[in-house]
C-alpha cells in the first residue's frame, strides 16, 4: 500500500483531529505509508484536492498539535452533492491514486461512503463520530464525551444563578432525534426533568414535577434539560409543530409558564454549537487514539468496508452494513440510564 486517504465528514466535533494524528502516526511510524488528508470530505474527492499529512514520517512533529484542537484541519461538509455525482466522485479518487480510505464521519456520511466503497471497490473503513452519539454497535462515537462535558459544565452554571433568583432553567440541548446527550448530561449536571425523543411526556406532568419540588422539598428553582428533537414525543401532532416552529426550549418554557399551578420564571439557554466547540476529553483523546490505529491496522490487513467500534472500553470491528442497518440509534426507554434518572428523581416522562 502506498498511499491512505483520510477524510472528516458531516459536522465537526471535538476528537477529529485527534483521530487524523492517530492514524497518521501509526500510519507513518509502523508502515511507512504516504497519508494525504481528503479536504471538506467528499467535496474534495470530488475537486481531485488532498493534503499531504505526512512526508515519510517527517511531518509527524507538525501533527502534534492536532492531539488538543477542536474541529477537523480537513474542513467538512453536511449535506453534499455526492449522491447525484457518484461518477465523478469516483473518477476523482481514481485520480488522486488512493490505496485506501479512512472515512471518519455519523452514520449518514458513513452510508455514503459505504456505498462509494461498495461501487468503486474502495478498501475503505469508517470510524464513528458524532456529539449525537447515534451510531449504532459503538458505545461512544468521537466528539459524544466532551459534548456531554460542555453541556454538563452548562448547567453546573446555569443551577447557581437558576437557585439566586428562583428561576426555572430550561436548556436545550442538540442530539439530532436522539436523547442521549440530554439524558447523559442531564444526570451529570443534576438536572431535574430530562425531555427526550423517545419517551413521551406531558407539560401538565412537567409542572406538577415543579411543584413537587417546592412543595415538599423546597425547592424553588429547577433546571429542565430538553433534547432538540423532544418535539417528536410530545402528546400531539399540533404540540409539535409548536415546538418546531417556536424552538423546542421556548415551547418548553412557553407552556410551564401556562401550564404551572404556581407563578414560575423561566428562562431558556440553547447551547447550540457550543456542543461541538471547544478540546477534546481525555476520554475522546483515548478512544481516538484506539479507534484510529485499529482502523490503520484494518487496512494493512486488507480488510474494508469495517467500522471500529468503542465496546467495553477496547476497540472491536464490526461490519458497516450492520452499523447501518441499525442506526441511528435511540436511547432505550428500559435502559439502566434511564431507570437511574427516575430512582434519583428525575421526572423523564410517561
Ligand atoms: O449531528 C450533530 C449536530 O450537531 C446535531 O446535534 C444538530 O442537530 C446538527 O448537527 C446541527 O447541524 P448544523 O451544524 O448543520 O447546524
Amino acid at each position: 500500500l502506498e498511499r491512505l486517504g483520510i477524510l472528516t465528514s458531516g459536522g465537526d466535533c471535538p476528537g477529529l483531529n485527534a483521530v487524523i494524528r492517530a492514524v497518521v502516526s501509526h500510519a507513518v511510524l509502523t508502515y511507512g505509508w504516504h497519508v494525504v488528508g481528503i479536504p471538506y470530505a467528499t467535496r474534495g474527492l470530488l475537486d481531485r484536492a488532498m493534503m499531504p499529512l505526512s512526508l515519510h514520517g517527517l511531518d509527524l512533529k507538525g501533527i502534534d498539535p492536532l492531539l488538543t484542537m477542536g474541529g477537523t484541519i480537513l474542513g467538512s461538509i453536511n449535506k453534499g452533492d455526492t449522491l447525484s455525482r457518484i461518477q465523478e466522485v469516483l473518477d476523482g479518487y481514481a485520480a488522486l491514486e488512493l490505496d485506501a480510505l479512512i472515512g471518519i464521519g455519523g452514520d449518514g456520511s458513513l452510508a455514503i461512503l459505504n456505498q462509494l466503497a461498495t461501487q468503486g471497490n474502495w478498501q475503505f473503513i469508517g470510524i464513528p463520530k458524532t456529539i449525537d452519539n447515534d451510531v449504532a454497535c459503538t458505545e461512544r462515537a468521537i466528539g459524544f464525551d466532551t459534548a456531554v462535558n460542555t453541556i454538563t459544565e452548562a448547567l453546573t452554571r446555569l443551577t447557581f444563578t437558576a437557585a439566586s433568583h428562583d428561576r426555572v432553567m430550561i436548556v436545550e440541548v442538540m442530539g439530532r432525534e436522539a436523547g442521549h446527550l440530554a439524558l447523559h448530561s442531564g444526570i451529570a449536571g443534576g438536572a431535574d426533568v430530562i425531555l427526550i425523543p423517545e419517551i413521551s411526556y406531558s407539560i401538565a406532568q412537567v409542572c406538577q414535577h415543579l411543584a413537587e419540588l417546592r412543595d415538599r422539598w423546597g425547592r424553588r428553582f429547577a433546571i429542565v434539560v430538553v433534547a432538540e428533537g423532544a418535539h417528536r414525543s410530545l402528546e400531539s401532532a399540533n404540540q409539535s409543530c409548536e415546538a418546531i416552529k417556536c424552538g423546542m426550549g421556548q415551547y418548553v418554557a412557553n407552556e410551564i409558564a401556562t401550564c404551572s399551578p404556581y407563578p414560575v420564571d423561566c428562562r431558556v439557554s440553547v447551547l447550540g454549537h457550543i456542543q461541538r466547540g471547544g478540546i477534546p476529553s481525555a476520554l475522546d483523546r483515548l478512544i481516538a487514539a484506539s479507534l484510529g490505529k485499529t482502523a490503520v491496522d484494518l487496512i494493512a490487513n486488507g480488510e474494508s468496508q469495517k467500522m471500529v467500534a468503542w465496546q467495553n472500553g477496547h476497540a472491536e470491528t464490526v461490519p458497516l452494513d450492520a452499523v447501518l442497518a441499525k442506526s441511528p440509534c435511540s436511547v432505550d426507554p428500559a435502559s439502566d440510564l434511564v431507570q437511574t434518572a427516575r430512582a434519583l428523581g428525575i421526572y423523564t416522562g410517561k
